[in-house]
């Protein structure tokens, strides 16, 4: 028997982890957050000071490489050689260390497997960047969500508790992420040719699930 996958692809701020954890609650499945994978292997790069541009350090240290995501009261825990690291990987470095890694193609090859493995016991929507595009193809039904910039760093700004906060270093940054991620020639984020693109920054969190429900429900009736 098959599972089903749904795939939420996206830039950063548009919505994505709340709706996906909303979706899959309303569908009964797992969810996934893969961007929690290359945030992992960004902490671990730097935990271990890892010069990852060496071609050979970076390939050592993906083979000795163990994570994986438990789930916890409903709540994705990402493991790494068997420690929750799950509050370590939210900062602004481990953001932006994980947006420039994540552009290395070993790094890419390195992940593909733990995302297919949970997909093949387990119903599942997935959100990251290539999800619709290189990591399941074949999804049963794939969205990709974007919101205006603005929109998308004010909700960033907002769910930070830092002090010290500053929305233009915010905006700056999730363009820089923006535009590494958008960039760069291993699996660029950018809409799979069969995805149901949903504009956030006009509609609200509730919308989009219904929204997305809707596609569901048409989708798995044809
Ligand atoms: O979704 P996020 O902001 O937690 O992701 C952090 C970074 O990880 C993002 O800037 C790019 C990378 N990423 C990726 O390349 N592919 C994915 N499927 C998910 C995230």
């Amino acid at each position: 028997m098959s599972t089903r996958i749904i795939t939420i692809d996206g830039p950063a701020g548009a919505g994505k982890t709340t709706i996906t954890k909303l979706l899959s609650q309303r569908l009964g499945c797992v969810y996934v957050d893969t961007g929690a994978l290359y945030r992992g292997v960004a902490f671990e790069l730097q935990q271990q000071k890892i010069n990852w541009e060496d071609k050979a350090a970076l390939e050592n240290f993906l083979k000795n490489l163990d994570l994986n995501f438990v789930m916890e009261n409903d709540v994705l825990v990402l493991m790494s050689s068997g420690r929750n690291i799950t509050d370590f990987i939210r900062s602004p470095e481990i953001s932006m260390l994980a947006s420039s890694s994540s552009a290395k193609p070993q790094v890419r090859a390195a992940l593909l497997d733990i995302q297919r493995n949970i997909a093949k016991t387990k119903d599942a929507v997935f959100e990251g960047r290539d999800m619709g595009t290189v990591v399941f193809p074949d999804a049963a039904v794939k969205f990709f969500l974007f919101a205006d910039l603005n929109v998308r760093a004010k909700r960033r700004f907002d769910e930070m508790p830092d002090e010290t906060k500053d929305i233009q270093k915010v905006q700056e940054q999730m363009e820089i992420r923006d535009h590494n991620d958008s960039q760069r020639k291993s699996a660029p984020l950018r809409p799979a040719v069969d995805a149901i693109e949903i504009d956030s920054s006009i509609l609200t969190i509730e919308q989009v699930v219904e929204k997305m429900l809707e596609y569901i429900e048409k989708a798995c009736k044809a």
